[in-house]
């Protein structure tokens, strides 16, 4: 049993500190936010993760895991702190590391014995020196410390499977022993561990996430070549290995739109032209627009008219609203005089303090009554699955615009909707959009 100290207890934060303590480990977790840690005392959690609250309420049951603001009673006897603080975007595009200064500061105020810091947060290339800097200049008396980057790969949605049977486990210090005793620590998971330098483990995150925005972008341009071809994205997207293809509204929530920009700033400043990044930006943003545009394609003047987005979150399993592309839609649609309700199974919550002036629905069916047009924004597995003629009898008009392909075009048609998937090569009528000209000679 070791004992571990987790800063901060976000989605990240949290999972980690209740999955160390559900290996054996003591774990004590804090965060800033006092309403946070007193709702996790009772046994509340601060955020929507499947299978979360029971591995906590275990854990704490078992006296392996306990909450706490207090950095002193955190880091008491502690042997391995994982700072877990968010890297939001700051004003240019770049992270900003407040957060993790202002941990850094704490840990070194309050550290009592040698401790290994272990930088979970992602964060620029460069920060795991500055995080060495700020403690040794904070210290109020010289303790040794060493700092390891070890990057968190999890999804939001399938955080705790993912966390505990990882692809493979990357850490990065200047101090190989130090690095060892991290690894032990993730030895329980079974996975491959890459043990690199401090600054290489931090690119690996960022060049890693980078890339999965990447091969979005990219499916979802090949999904408009699609449907002026009249080929189907999906069929397509499986015939390449579905992982990170899914065509759609593009990329949100709290890591992949901050993190390709961080990178992209992190490339500008030091005399690169991040041209693929910038590109896989400018792709992404379209999918928010693309989705307006062809509402007022199939319905005309949005003024005076009801939408409904199914779903709100960024996407499934999760209620984060960070970059939830249903933001930006619902504000469009708002701008344009459109009446704009929404629902969603866990997020409306969060969704409330962001679009207040969307309208929350009950249910789907709620939703869809009197509606000019649905836009599925979200592909909850609830959603896939609906009383479809009870939802078409119910709209004002038939109009489905399925931004998460969860539905079958012919099927759609054949229930006599109005109905656009994204890439499927399908109008709202089921005739093909272009002719295509087979040329065997070009020359
Ligand atoms: N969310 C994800 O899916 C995910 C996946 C991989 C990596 N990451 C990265 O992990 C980091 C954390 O992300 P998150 O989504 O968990 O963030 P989050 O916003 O959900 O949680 C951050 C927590 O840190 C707390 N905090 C802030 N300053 C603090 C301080 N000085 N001391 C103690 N607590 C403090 C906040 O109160 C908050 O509870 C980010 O760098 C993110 O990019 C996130």
């Amino acid at each position: 049993m070791r004992k571990i100290s987790v800063i901060g207890v976000g989605y990240v934060g949290l999972v980690t500190a209740a999955c160390f303590s559900d290996l054996g480990n003591h774990v004590i977790a804090l965060d800033v936010d006092e309403k946070r840690i007193a709702g996790l005392k009772r046994g509340e959690m601060p955020i929507y993760e499947p299978g979360l609250e029971e591995l906590v309420q275990r854990n704490v049951e078992a006296g392996r895991l306990a909450f706490t603001t207090s950095y002193k009673e955190a880091l008491k006897d502690c042997e391995f702190v994982f700072i877990c603080v968010g890297t939001p975007s700051g004003v240019d595009g770049d992270a900003d590391l407040k957060y993790v200064e202002s941990a850094a500061k704490s840990i070194a105020e309050n550290m009592q014995a040698p401790l290994i810091v272990i930088n979970k947060s992602t964060v620029p290339v460069g920060t795991g020196d500055w995080v060495a800097e700020i403690i040794t200049r904070a210290e109020p008396k010289p303790i040794d410390f060493w700092v390891v980057s070890c990057p968190e790969f999890l999804r939001e949605g399938s955080a705790i499977a993912d966390f505990m049977s990882p692809h493979r486990t990357v850490l990065g210090s200047l101090h190989r022993e130090a690095a060892d005793k991290v690894a032990q620590l993730h030895l329980p998971l079974r996975a491959p561990i890459v043990i690199t330098d401090l600054r290489t483990a931090e690119m690996i995150k960022y060049a890693s996430n980078a890339f999965l925005a990447t091969k979005i972008s990219f499916i979802n341009e090949i999904a408009d070549i699609c449907e002026s071809l009249g080929a189907d994205v999906k069929e397509v997207a499986a015939g390449m290995g579905k992982y990170f293809l899914e065509a759609g509204l593009g990329y949100g929530g709290s890591c992949f739109p901050k993190d390709v920009k961080a990178l992209a700033f992190m490339a500008e400043e030091m005399g690169h032209e991040p041209r693929i990044l910038n590109s896989v930006m400018t792709v992404n943003g379209l999918r928010r627009e693309m989705v307006f545009n062809r509402l007022k394609n199939i319905i005309g003047d949005l003024k005076g008219k009801t939408i409904g987005l199914l779903g709100l979150a960024f996407k499934w399993n999760t209620d984060d609203m960070r970059d939830a592309p249903s933001v930006d839609i619902a504000e469009a649609l708002l701008n344009a005089g459109a009446k704009v309700r929404g629902y969603d199974p866990v997020a409306m919550e969060a969704a409330k303090e962001l679009i207040p002036k969307v309208d929350m629905a009950r249910d789907a069916y709620d939703l869809a009554d009197g509606a000019d047009a649905l836009v599925v924004v979200t592909e909850w597995n609830e959603f896939k699955n609906l009383d479809l003629e009870r939802i078409r009898n119910s709209m004002r008009q038939p109009i489905i615009l399925d931004g998460r392909n969860i539905y079958q075009p012919e099927q759609m048609r054949k229930l006599g909707f109005t109905y656009q998937g994204i890439g499927r090569s399908y109008s709202g009528n089921g005739q093909i959009q272009t002719e295509i000209k087979v040329r065997p000679n070009a020359a």
